[in-house]
């Protein structure tokens, strides 16, 4: 049923993520890559609001933030497919709502953001419209818009497998402490995976293509067990021992835009216990000893040059939390 006009407006804040193992297999007949994901929600956070709108408005969309101008608000935004996939999924006529994010997650840098907002837009627009989606339907919901969404529905830390969307809780003891070093401009996730798969390509000896079972073992995406039990004892040097080679897209990254080697070197440098290409990048994400580390660290990162800007936060952050109706 779509929300009368008067129905309050809902605030959902959905936290990013950072990949702490991206292991990826060769692509499947479908393009897409098998993959061994190991999601960690951090404490960076867009908040997506549903709110009525007058008849006849359709799925209307706005952004504000640092970085909104960067944001798409046709129907190719995610989090307006969202609202449409939603309403479709329960009969519902176009609904007319009024989609607004805060946006303070990076655009295009390998955090989700896309796909937080389309979390965010999945739950807010079930509360608006009195839906009452079950959380497995979400669950398939989310899997239609995004590899990543249905991680951004449950927040936390997940082992993610399949395109990512078959996902395992993972135990995390206590809190690890990351700088981001946010780049100018973003990557595009599709063109990072065909550069993985043509630095692959490149690397197989002659005569035996990729698409080959013997070939393609080699890249058979498990998840690092020394990585998991890291996580699970809140072990922050353990964990940054195994992230220099945790991400597979990150050869392909550097490929693409050779100066995130300098923001690597430079998170180093500051005294980052490691470094890593988050996701599909450009962002760069660093694990550091404590909080002070943290500021430190970001502070040496900011001056370095390397990036546009060093942002301070923890992980694992909870999955998305109401945080207001409003009228
Ligand atoms: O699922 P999503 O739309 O976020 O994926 C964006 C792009 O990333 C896909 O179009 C595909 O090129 C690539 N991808 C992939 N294998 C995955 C996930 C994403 O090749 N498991």
């Amino acid at each position: 049923m779509p929300a009368a006009p008067e129905a309050p407006a809902v605030t959902v804040r959905v936290p990013a993520k950072v990949n702490v193992q991206l292991a990826v297999g060769p692509p499947g007949p479908d393009g897409f890559h098998e993959l061994a994901n190991v999601f960690l929600a951090v404490a960076l956070h867009d908040d997506v609001t549903a709110a009525p709108a007058p008849p006849g408005t359709g799925i209307r969309l706005a952004c504000e933030g640092p970085d909104a101008d960067a944001v798409p608000l046709d129907d190719s935004n995610l989090a307006a497919r969202a609202a449409a996939l939603l309403a479709a999924h329960h009969g519902l006529p176009t609904p007319d709502v009024d989609l607004h994010i805060a946006k303070d997650i990076p655009v295009a840098g390998g955090m989700a953001g896309g796909s937080a907002d389309a979390a965010g837009a999945l739950l807010a627009c079930d509360a608006l419209w009195g839906t009452a989606t079950p959380a497995e339907e979400l669950h398939a919901l989310a899997s239609r818009l995004g590899s990543d969404v249905p991680f951004c529905l449950l927040g936390g830390a997940a082992l993610g497998q399949g395109r990512g969307e078959r996902l395992t809780p993972l135990p995390v003891a206590g809190t690890f402490h990351w700088v981001f070093a946010v780049a100018d401009g973003g990557l595009s996730t599709p063109a990072v995976y065909r550069e993985c798969d043509r630095l692959r390509a490149a690397a197989e000896p002659a005569g035996q293509p990729a698409a080959e079972p013997a070939a393609g073992a080699a890249h058979e995406p498990r998840p690092d067990p020394v990585l998991l039990a890291a996580l699970r004892d809140g072990d922050a040097a353990a964990l940054a021992a195994r992230l220099p080679a945790a991400n597979d897209l990150q050869p392909a990254a550097l490929s693409l835009r050779p100066a995130l080697a300098d923001t690597l070197a430079a998170g180093r440098a500051a005294g980052a216990l490691a470094g890593l290409v988050s996701g599909s990048g450009p962002t760069c994400a660093f694990l550091v000893a404590d909080a002070d580390a943290a500021r430190a660290v970001a502070a040496r990162l900011a001056d370095s040059g390397t990036c546009r800007s060093a942002r301070v936060t923890t992980a694992p952050a909870p999955g998305p939390t109401t945080i207001g109706t409003h009228a």
